[in-house]
C-alpha cells in the first residue's frame, strides 16, 4: 500500500522537487498539496505549486493556499534565494492545474476523515498550517495523523540568524506547537539537507534525461545554485526538501537518532533555534527522530527517476 501524504510547502524551488518526487514515487499517495507563505509570500508560493503540477503532470491532486502570515509576528520572505517569483529561473506558462477554494485547514480536515487510514503531513516550510491544524482539530490529529515529517531546524547553526533556520525562524510559535504536540515528529534539518548539494554531476543527470522537464529543473537549480553561491558562498545548493519524502520511500537513506528538540521562543538572539540535546544532558524526554546523516548518492538517484518518470509521461 503506497503511503498517504499531504504536502505543505513553499515552493520554492526545493519544494518543487518534493512535489515532484512525492507524485512520481509509487511508494507515496500523494493526496494533497497545501501552500504555506515563506519562500515568497502566499500568493506566490501557491501559483509556483500550481506552475510545478502543470509542467510535471501532476493532476487530480488538490492545491490549496493556507496562511499568508505566521501564527505571531510577521513573516519572513527569501527572496534573495529563491528569486522575485518564489521559483525564479524557468519561465512557466499560465497554470492549468485549478486552484482548490478550501483554505489549507480545510483541506487537511477533509482530506484526514476521507482517508481510510493515518495520512503523514510532510511540511516543507514554516510550520504555520500545520500549527493551525493541530490547534483546530487536537482530536482528529491523534487520530488520523500517522507522522509529521518536516524539513527545519537544524542540530549545528542556523541559516536565517547564526541560530535559526528559516521555516522554524518564521514561525518559531508554530514549530513549538509542532514539537511539542505529541505526535511522532521527523525532523530532517540543514545538518543533513547541506549534506546533498546540487552539484554538476546532478545537471548532468538531468540533461542526459533530454525532456523538457528535466531542462527545467536543470534551470531551476541552476537558479538556486547561483543565489546560494551569493549568499552563503556555497558551490552547490543544498536541495533540503525532498529529503523528508526520500526518507519516507527509502527508510535507512536518512540516518535518525532519537532526541529532546525545544524550539527557543525569547531568545533575543536565538528565537527560532532547534535546541537538539543530542547528548541527553538536558534530562528532557525524546520528542522527535531527527536526521544526522544521508545516503547522498542514492537521494540523488531518487530525484533524477522521479524527474525521468514524471518527464516522460508527458
Ligand atoms: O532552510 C531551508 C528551508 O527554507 C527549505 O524548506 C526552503 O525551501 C525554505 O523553505
Ligand atoms: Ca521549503
Amino acid at each position: 500500500m503506497p503511503l498517504p501524504v499531504i504536502l505543505d510547502c513553499d515552493p520554492g524551488h526545493d519544494d518543487a522537487f518534493t512535489i515532484m518526487l512525492a507524485a512520481a514515487h509509487p511508494a507515496v499517495e500523494l493526496l494533497a498539496i497545501t501552500t504555506v507563505a515563506g519562500n515568497a509570500t502566499i500568493e506566490k508560493t501557491t501559483l509556483n505549486a500550481r506552475r510545478i503540477c502543470t509542467v510535471a503532470g501532476i493532476e487530480g491532486v488538490p492545491v490549496s493556499a493556507g496562511l499568508g502570515r505566521p501564527l505571531c509576528g510577521t513573516g519572513l520572505v527569501a527572496g534573495n534565494i529563491h528569486g522575485e517569483s518564489g521559483l525564479d529561473g524557468p519561465g512557466f506558462g499560465e497554470p492549468t492545474v485549478p486552484l482548490d477554494p478550501r483554505d489549507a485547514v480545510t483541506l487537511i480536515r477533509e482530506t484526514l476523515l476521507a482517508h481510510p487510514v493515518p495520512v503523514t503531513l510532510v511540511p516543507t516550510g514554516p510550520l504555520s498550517n500545520v500549527a493551525a491544524f493541530l490547534l483546530a482539530h487536537p482530536a482528529l490529529a491523534a487520530e488520523r495523523v500517522e507522522r509529521i515529517v518536516l524539513m527545519g531546524g537544524y542540530t549545528g547553526r542556523g541559516n536565517r540568524t547564526p541560530a535559526a533556520e528559516f521555516n522554524i525562524a518564521a514561525d518559531p510559535e508554530a514549530a513549538d506547537i509542532v514539537f511539542s504536540s505529541g505526535l511522532p515528529v521527523t525532523m530532517i534539518g540543514l545538518n543533513v539537507s547541506h549534506q546533498v548539494p546540487a552539484t554538476a554531476d546532478v545537471l548532468d543527470r538531468l540533461d542526459a534525461l533530454g525532456t523538457p522537464l528535466a531542462r527545467l529543473c536543470a534551470e531551476l537549480l541552476t537558479f538556486f545554485g547561483t543565489t546560494y553561491r551569493e549568499v552563503f558562498g556555497l558551490t552547490a545548493p543544498p536541495l533540503h526538501d525532498p529529503l523528508t519524502v526520500a526518507h519516507l520511500v527509502a527508510p535507512g537513506l536518512v540516518t535518525l537518532v532519537r532526541a529532546p528538540v525545544a524550539v527557543e521562543l525569547t531568545g533575543t538572539h536565538t528565537r527560532g533555534a532547534t535546541v537538539v540535546d543530542l547528548d541527553g544532558v538536558t534530562g528532557r524526554p525524546a520528542n522527535a527522530d531527527v536526521g544526522i546523516g544521508v545516503d547522498a548518492p542514492a537521494y540523488w538517484d531518487l530525484i533524477i527517476e522521479a524527474v525521468r518518470t514524471l518527464g516522460s509521461a508527458r
